[in-house]
């Protein structure tokens, strides 16, 4: 069994993914509406990540024994500048996100719970990832400035991510 306090833990993890998967779904319509194809790719094959993350986590909580307790999700912006502010905007969510994984696994140290420790080793890992690649993008768009042949470039870039 999992314990009270790591169980809504999860739940509020649960939340802040799914709050992430409809971030980057609006960003990518966003950026389709501007059309930025490639960028639109991206983010929209972030946000199935981001939906992965969320099962994950749900799987685990049901794994243990845990009740799924889903909440409310508030609404994304659906504004969001250039792109180089997309960016910053995706680096910082990362960031918030990355210090959301860090309480939790807090918590699992807290509650003693060994096992999800481990589970939560691939969180920590993959948000190292998730700011490294946010961070790749925004350098470049950094360097491209206002320079639109450059956007053009990394845009044909970005479509070729695949889920
Ligand atoms: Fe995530
Ligand atoms: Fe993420």
């Amino acid at each position: 069994m999992i314990s009270a306090k790591l169980q809504k833990a999860i739940n509020n993890q649960i939340q802040a993914e799914m709050y992430s998967a409809n971030l980057y779904l609006s960003m990518s319509g966003y950026c389709m509406s501007q059309n930025l194809k490639g960028f639109s790719n991206w983010l929209r094959v972030q946000y199935q990540e981001e939906t992965e993350h969320a099962l994950k986590l749900l799987d685990y909580l049901l794994e243990r024994g845990g009740e799924v307790e889903l909440q409310a999700i508030e609404a994304p912006p659906t504004e969001f500048g250039k792109p180089v502010e997309v960016f910053e905007k995706v680096l910082a969510h990362e960031e918030h996100v990355t210090s959301l994984i860090n309480k939790l696994y807090e918590v699992a140290v807290e509650e003693k719970d060994v096992a999800a420790q481990i589970f939560l080793q691939w969180f920590v890992t993959e948000q190292v990832e998730e700011e490294a690649s946010a961070g790749d993008i925004l350098a470049q768009l950094r360097m491209i400035g206002d320079k639109t042949g450059g956007i053009f470039f990394l845009d044909k870039e970005l479509a070729a991510r695949k889920a």
